[in-house]
């Protein structure tokens, strides 16, 4: 679906380069969950940053395979929700209008948006009468389920979640994560879900890439990575959140 080509991202002078990412190469394919995993720094947010278009890499490409539309579509096609929904979400706004907001920005009516949001909600599991609350009135996992319900208005093929249920309880999380399991089905999308605990994906993720210093250090079926880790590093990473 999406291929990541030789992607080098540097910032910073001349003298004071930092290569945040160093010429990745990976394919995501139409209906997979891909695992992006890697310790705080290695790059793993950078390039998602580039995949959803908020950032340009310095060198290398992002290319969607022919199947897809043309570049000016890529904000509809890659969605992103991030780690912090306090961020993200306008806390003034009503979860309706959260909701609705990336469907007025791309030319429906409002009252068409407004229809759209009753199914939006229902697709993230959330009530209706959510509708009229801002979100200091919801829990961290429904704003989370907020900000998914908005990164699916525009039906994106690709849904980037960036850290999203780091600030959630164990039992939230697992909630969040069947959620884009359900989501993956139903919609027939493919979610590249960044973490930086290994533990949380196996039986979620289909594959995984492993990064370290803004380079892929390995790659593969999540359970093949989990269960026979080829590099120490990716060893490490496993001991230190005790998966055995
Ligand atoms: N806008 C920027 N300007 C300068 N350096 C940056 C910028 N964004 C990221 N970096 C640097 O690039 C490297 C990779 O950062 P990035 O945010 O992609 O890591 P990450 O894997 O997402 O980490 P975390 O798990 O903490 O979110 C870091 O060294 C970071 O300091
Ligand atoms: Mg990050």
């Amino acid at each position: 679906m999406l291929n990541v080509q030789n992607v080098t991202k540097q910032f910073g002078k001349r003298n004071q380069k930092i290569t945040a990412v160093k010429d990745v190469t990976l394919t995501l394919q139409e209906n997979e969950i891909f695992a992006l995993i890697g310790e705080s720094g290695s790059g793993k947010s950078t390039l998602a940053e580039i995949i959803v278009g908020l950032d340009r890499p310095t060198h290398g490409e992002v290319r969607w395979q022919a199947t897809q539309k043309v570049q000016q579509d890529q904000v509809k096609r890659v969605q992103m929700v991030f780690q912090n929904p306090d961020r993200s979400l306008n806390p003034y706004w009503k979860v309706k209008d959260l909701i609705a907001e990336p469907l007025v920005l791309n030319w429906h009516s409002r009252s068409e948006a407004y229809k759209r949001v009753d199914e939006l909600l229902d697709k993230v599991r959330l009530p209706k009468d959510l509708r009229e609350r801002r979100p200091s009135e919801c829990s961290g996992g429904q704003k989370q389920r907020v900000a998914i319900a908005r990164a699916l208005a525009l039906s994106p093929s690709l849904l980037i979640a960036d850290e999203i249920t780091s600030a959630l309880d164990p039992k939230t999380e697992e909630e969040i994560l069947q959620l884009l399991l359900a989501l993956k089905r139903e919609q027939r999308m493919s979610i590249l879900y960044i973490t930086h605990r290994l533990d949380t994906i196996l039986g979620f993720a289909d594959r995984v890439v492993v990064m370290k210093d803004g380079s892929v250090i390995e790659e593969g079926y999540t359970d093949i990575v989990l269960n026979q880790p080829k590099s120490e590093y990716t060893r490490a990473l496993l001991s230190a959140c005790s998966y055995s």
